[in-house]
Formats: C-alpha cells, sequence, structure tokens
C-alpha cells in the first residue's frame, strides 16, 4: 500500500485542518444570523457532542485500521458483501464534488484580502454593489482567483502527505489560531462584546423551526469534516498504536472553538458598528467591511488578518476535500500522485468555472434549474444529500455489520465506561439524526 504517515502533531493538525474551514468563519456565523442566535448554537453545539463525535470515532477507526483508500478500507472491512460495500468508499467523491463552489468561494476571499489594502465600502449599498458585481459582471477577475486556489491546492496535493498535506497544515493552522485568538481579545474589550455573547448563547426558543434545526444538525457535521472520506482518509496515515478517541476529542475541540470565537467577535463588530446580523450569505463580504471601513485604520488591518485567516482555513479544508479522491486513483487506478493530483484539481477546476458562469448575469440562465443555479446545486446536494447519507451508511457500517471484536479492539481500552454509551450512539441515534436531516433538507418531512 502506497501510504505515507503522519506525525502524531502533523495528524492532529491537519485533521483540524480539514475541519476548521469555510463553515467555520463564513457559514456559522452567518448561519446563526440568520436562525435566530442561541437556540439554534445549543442544537448544533448538542449534535456535536452526542452526534458528531460518535460518527467522527467511526469515521476515524474504517481509515484507521482499512490503511488505504476509502473503496479500498470498505471492502477490506466488511465481514461479507465486500464487492458491494466497496461503493460505500466512493464518499470520497463528495468532497471534490464540494470543491466546485469552495475553491470559487476561496477565489471570492483572495480577492477581498486585495480589497483590504485599499479604501473599504461606507455603507452596505457600497458593499453590496462592490460583491454583486464581483460576483455577477466580473468573470476575469473570479477566474483569476479560482485559478489561484487551484494551484494552490493542487501542488499541495502533488507533495503528498508528508512534505504537502502536513508541512501545510503546520504552517497555516498555528497562524490561523493566532489570529483568531487576536480578534476575539480585540472583540473582548469592546462594549457590543456581552451583546454578543447574550445573543449567541441565550436561546429563544420561538426562533428554532424545524428547519432550523436540520440546518443546525447538518451543519454540524459539514464542519467536522464527516461524511467525505476526508477524516478517513488521513486516519489511514495516522502512527500505529493512536488513540482514536483523544484524536477526536482535540480535532473537535478545536474546530468548535474556532467557529465559537469566530462568531462571538464578528457579532460583537457588527453589534458595536449597528451592522446587520441576519445578512446571510454577504454577512462577511458584505456587512464586516463596512464594519471595518467604520473602524479606520486599524480596520484595514483586520480585515487584511481575517481575510487571511479565512483563506487559510478555506485552503487546509480544500487538500482534505480532494485528497480522499487522489489516493483512491493511486491505490486503485496506480496513477502516480502527480497525475493523480493534477486529474482531480482540473476535475473541479473546470466545474468550479461552470459554478462562476453559474452567478454570472450573461450565463446565469443557462445554468439554473428549478431555482437553484449551479453554484447552489453543488452545494445542496452535497450537504443535504450525499453527506447524511454517507454518515448513515458509516454508521450503520461501523455499527450493525463490522465485526463487533475488531470495532472493540481499537476503541474500549481508550474509551472505558463510555464505549457502551458511543455504541448505543452509532447504533441509533446518529441514523436516526441523520435520517432526519435528509429528510427535512429534502423537503419531505417538517415538523
Ligand atoms: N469542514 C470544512 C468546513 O467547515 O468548511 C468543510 C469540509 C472539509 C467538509 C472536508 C467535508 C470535508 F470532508
Amino acid at each position: 500500500m502506497k501510504i505515507a504517515h503522519f506525525s502524531r502533531w502533523g495528524f492532529l493538525m491537519a485533521a483540524a485542518g480539514s475541519a476548521v474551514g469555510l463553515g467555520n468563519i463564513w457559514k456559522f456565523p452567518y448561519i446563526t444570523g440568520v436562525y435566530g442566535g442561541g437556540a439554534f448554537v445549543l442544537v448544533y453545539l448538542l449534535t456535536v457532542v452526542f452526534v458528531g463525535f460518535s460518527v467522527m470515532i467511526a469515521e476515524m477507526m474504517i481509515g484507521y485500521l482499512g490503511r488505504r483508500d476509502g473503496v479500498g478500507a470498505f471492502e477490506e472491512l466488511a465481514p461479507r458483501h465486500k464487492e458491494k460495500w466497496k461503493y460505500a468508499g466512493f464518499m470520497g467523491l463528495s468532497g471534490t464534488l464540494v470543491m466546485f463552489y469552495y475553491s470559487v468561494v476561496i477565489g471570492w476571499i483572495f480577492h477581498y484580502i486585495i480589497l483590504s489594502f485599499g479604501a473599504l465600502p461606507a455603507t452596505v449599498s457600497d458593499a453590496e454593489s462592490l460583491y454583486n458585481q464581483f460576483l455577477k459582471q466580473d468573470i476575469i477577475g473570479q477566474l483569476l482567483f479560482h485559478t489561484i486556489a487551484f494551484l494552490i491546492t493542487t501542488s499541495v496535493l502533488i507533495r503528498g502527505i508528508k512534505g504537502g498535506i502536513e508541512k501545510f497544515n503546520l504552517i497555516l493552522m498555528p497562524a490561523l489560531m493566532l489570529i483568531i485568538a487576536g480578534m476575539l481579545i480585540y472583540a473582548m474589550n469592546m462594549d457590543s462584546f456581552s451583546k454578543a455573547v447574550t445573543y449567541m448563547f441565550v436561546p429563544d426558543w420561538s426562533k428554532l423551526t424545524s428547519e432550523a434545526f436540520a440546518v443546525a444538525v447538518g451543519h454540524a457535521f459539514f464542519t467536522l469534516s464527516l461524511g467525505m472520506g476526508a477524516i478517513m482518509i488521513y486516519s489511514a496515515s495516522l502512527p500505529k498504536d493512536s488513540n482514536l478517541v483523544r484524536a477526536s476529542i482535540f480535532v473537535i475541540i478545536t474546530d468548535t472553538l474556532i467557529a465559537l470565537a469566530a462568531g462571538l467577535f464578528l457579532f460583537t463588530f457588527l453589534f458595536q458598528y449597528g451592522a446587520e446580523p441576519a445578512k446571510g450569505p454577504g454577512l462577511v463580504f458584505i456587512s464586516l467591511p463596512t464594519v471595518f471601513h467604520a473602524m479606520g485604520g486599524v480596520g484595514n488591518i483586520l480585515s487584511i488578518l481575517f481575510f487571511l485567516a479565512l483563506a487559510f482555513a478555506g485552503l487546509t479544508s480544500a487538500v482534505s476535500l480532494v485528497e480522499p479522491m487522489v489516493q483512491y486513483l493511486i491505490d486503485r487506478w496506480d496513477m502516480s500522485r502527480f497525475k493523480a493530483a493534477v486529474s482531480m484539481g482540473l476535475f473541479f477546476y473546470v466545474f468550479g468555472i461552470v459554478a462562476i458562469l453559474s452567478e454570472i448575469d450573461a450565463t446565469s440562465a443557462f445554468l439554473t434549474w428549478g431555482g437553484k443555479n449551479f453554484f447552489d446545486w453543488a452545494d445542496y446536494i452535497t450537504s443535504a444529500v450525499l453527506l447524511p447519507f454517507a454518515g448513515l451508511i458509516m454508521a450503520i457500517f461501523v455499527g450493525h455489520v463490522m465485526e463487533k471484536e475488531r470495532v472493540a479492539s481499537v476503541l474500549k481500552t481508550h474509551m472505558g465506561w463510555f464505549y457502551p454509551v458511543w455504541r448505543f450512539n452509532i447504533r441509533y441515534i446518529a441514523p436516526v439524526a441523520l435520517i432526519f436531516v435528509m429528510l427535512n433538507l429534502l423537503g419531505i418531512i417538517t415538523i
């Protein structure tokens, strides 16, 4: 098997790098704003603890015991019907599908890093037209930045686990954490910090609709990088005798703290300068730049640092979204790493261009079906269908299909009394939660 090994710390940084992404800093604050704050945050946190944690251990275990690409891992670990179970390993493909839009958003962030060096928009309407002009008219600009995101991601993947992914995360993750901690400390000294704390942590149950509930559960999975084979493929490179439970706890705590810190400082800034918290996807691209403008000179510095942190978060997740398929091509198609990384890179690059065109005024009509353009479909299909479905398959596989003794052999000693709780969770709670999310996001059930 052509699998390289991470160092222990390298694995923790890479797995946390995968989890901490645009989901934490861009998506979490805006969906918290849209779905009303505290109650939403609470459902998200409960899902992370009670379901996300169990599924993360399951996904890590499949990779760790399988020691190869996802398809090979399911084949290896299934006690029977190996030829059918191997198809579950194709969940790794959904990561590359996420990249159709993820890489484009990383491109927008690069654009905003550059904008941060000049005059920032003073009013929301200025900020809105700047954002819309870029998204809906500037094909060349978007193409250029999407190309840069593609080049960085692919060149890291070409260098492999040790020289590429591990090194990249060992540099970018500490830098990202420092910036986020600095922003939080800065926000703590503002009057509106307590307002942000109340907004995020005092639940108003009347705002918790069933849609909000499903979005919170779905986001908990997305933010932890579950159900796309990313955590699985990194775990195939874990050193022998690793403690999967401790590693999962580290990743989950890091991911959650960064999301909460990002939410806290963003809402503090927004409240302090009277900006709108329920702005949707434009929150960090529209409301936030006006706040940085109002701060004066220091606002430009904060803006550069903020978008830089966002770019780091996005890029470390991007490599993990594509790596499962890269390893698949290496293992099963006998490709060189170079060829595999370039092929998968070009695959998401080309469809990323389609996603850009689907946002552009002149072409969007041809790339929009049923009220959603190609960009939105890539997001919707991956998070509402593929991700919960893959999570469900993993929970069933580890909870009901794999040999009990094999599962216990890696987990029991590290878990102690928690082992039966975990087992119950993965067998019953996780499948029910995942089926609920899927049916709700598909519009089949509402309560
Ligand atoms: N967890 C990443 C985020 O929060 O942005 C996104 C992600 C990365 C999802 C890798 C799934 C994955 F396999």
